[in-house]
């Protein structure tokens, strides 16, 4: 399976939806670190307690370079392929996305395009708006603008707070999050997908005569 390294700056509930996830059968990834800015964030213990590598690195007093040095080189001691961001409430570093460039998924509580950034929940609502929802996608140095990979749609009521409706929308989060890391991670297996992307290169390139 693959390798990933989560990281987290909250309760963790979208960590733990994928680290049950890849303990199910067949699974194509597995969680090799769980790393956070915060040292007391609520899934790190969810973490230990099943026997996941841990670090916490808090950013204070460091400059955001250096911070994302640190976490950067603890994904990699632990051998990981891919970065996956989960309630990681920090901007990385244009530097660290380079590196990493196709290789670091986010999930962002809105359908985006809508809604970058923070206190999507709320916007919704003031918008008037039937659904919000959650994203999945590439991390790119430009806040929640990667190619999306896959989406879920959570109805908004006319009652909606912005709390409750997060919780909603966090379930259907650790439904869709697995589920996309999974895809993501297996298309360098599958033929179809090589082979849709030399199709695509093909057509990019200038036509010679
Ligand atoms: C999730 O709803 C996630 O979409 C959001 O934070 C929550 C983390 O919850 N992420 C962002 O807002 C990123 N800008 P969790 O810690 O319980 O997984």
């Amino acid at each position: 399976p693959a390798k990933i390294a989560v990281f987290i700056s909250g309760t963790g509930t979208n960590m733990a939806a994928l680290l049950y996830a890849s303990r199910l059968e067949g699974a194509p990834f597995e969680i090799v670190l769980v790393a956070s800015n915060v040292a007391d964030a609520g899934g790190l213990e969810l973490a230990r307690i099943e026997g996941i590598a841990t670090f916490a690195h808090p950013h204070k007093g460091h400059s955001r370079e250096d911070h994302d040095a640190a976490m950067e080189q603890a994904a990699k001691d632990a051998g990981a392929q891919f970065i996956v961001l989960a309630g990681y409430m920090r901007i990385l570093s244009e530097g660290f996305v380079r590196r990493w460039e196709g290789r670091i998924l986010n999930i962002h509580p809105s359908l985006l395009p809508k809604y970058k950034g923070l206190d999507t929940h709320a916007r919704a609502i003031a918008a008037g708006d039937s659904h919000c929802g959650a994203s999945v996608h590439l991390v790119t140095p430009e806040l929640d603008s990667g190619e999306v990979l896959a989406q879920a749609k959570v109805a908004i009521a006319s009652e909606d707070t912005p709390e409750g409706l997060a919780a909603r929308v966090k379930l259907a989060e650790h439904q869709l999050y697995p589920r996309a890391v999974a895809e993501y991670v297996s298309r360098g297996n599958d033929p179809e997908y090589l082979l849709a992307r030399v199709r695509e290169l093909a057509l990019a390139l200038p036509e010679t005569h």
